[in-house]
């Protein structure tokens, strides 16, 4: 049960990054995509796609390398790598979650509280299927939902109104600069997951979700009490 004090009453989790480590399998499929056009990508401009949806992912990986491609072709190639990136994904098992995830989605479910997922990903109910995280979320919405990227806030105001929160009543955590910005536009509270430095406008900045508590993340944000 949630009581009357608390100020929020649901959690938005981004997935790739912050949930699960499937960065690094995107990252080996559109290498892959890259390396078949002759040229390559580094995990630094990898970072870069974080928030991105596959077709915008797309045409900053060709804009790299400086290759122009039909609309035709970029489907064709999008295909490509979303087959390798499926085969990548389809091994994946529950030890993939990241550490004190489970824990900490646990926690927030004791307070009462919902919990959503918001991803770019069209991939993301895969995923979390065979990492066993399904049963956790009440709200899943994905690439197949959300049409507008990040900044945007639109990645996070669908989930929150299939939970039927308002944002002021959401906790966002987030690894992309681009999701901590839709979440601030969007009236949310923005929890960044990561480093501080790549994550100067979120209001808490967690490496992870080891040993955090929620009760500790609700008491730094109490001052917004709910009557
Ligand atoms: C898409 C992009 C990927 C990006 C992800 C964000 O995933 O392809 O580069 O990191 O969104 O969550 P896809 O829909 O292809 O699974």
């Amino acid at each position: 049960m949630t009581d009357e004090t608390q100020t929020y009453r649901g959690c938005i989790f981004n997935l790739d990054g912050v949930l699960v480590d499937t960065a690094k399998y995107h990252y080996e499929a559109w290498r892959q995509l890259a390396n078949s056009l002759d040229f390559d990508i580094s995990r630094e401009q990898n970072e870069q796609l974080k928030g991105l949806g596959r077709m915008a992912s797309l045409e900053t990986i060709l804009s790299w390398g400086g290759i122009y491609l039909s609309e035709a072709e970029k489907m064709h190639w999008a295909d490509v790598k979303n087959n390798w990136y499926i085969g990548l994904i389809s091994n994946m098992k529950p030890g993939e979650v990241l550490p004190g995830v489970l824990y900490f989605l646990r926690q927030v479910r004791e307070k009462g509280m919902k919990i959503a997922l918001s991803s770019s990903s069209q991939n993301a109910r895969a995923v979390l299927k065979s990492t066993g995280l399904e049963p956790y979320f009440d709200v899943i919405a994905d690439g197949n939902t959300i049409k507008r990227q990040k900044p945007d806030p639109q990645c996070f105001l669908l989930p929150a109104e299939a939970m039927g929160l308002p944002p002021a009543e959401c906790l966002v955590f987030e690894d992309a600069p681009s999701g901590i910005t839709a979440a601030l536009l969007g009236g949310f509270t923005a929890i960044g997951v990561g480093r501080k430095e790549n994550l100067k406008q979120a209001s808490v900045v967690i490496a992870g979700f080891e040993n955090l508590r929620i009760d500790s993340l609700l008491a730094q944000h109490s001052e917004r009490v709910f009557i």
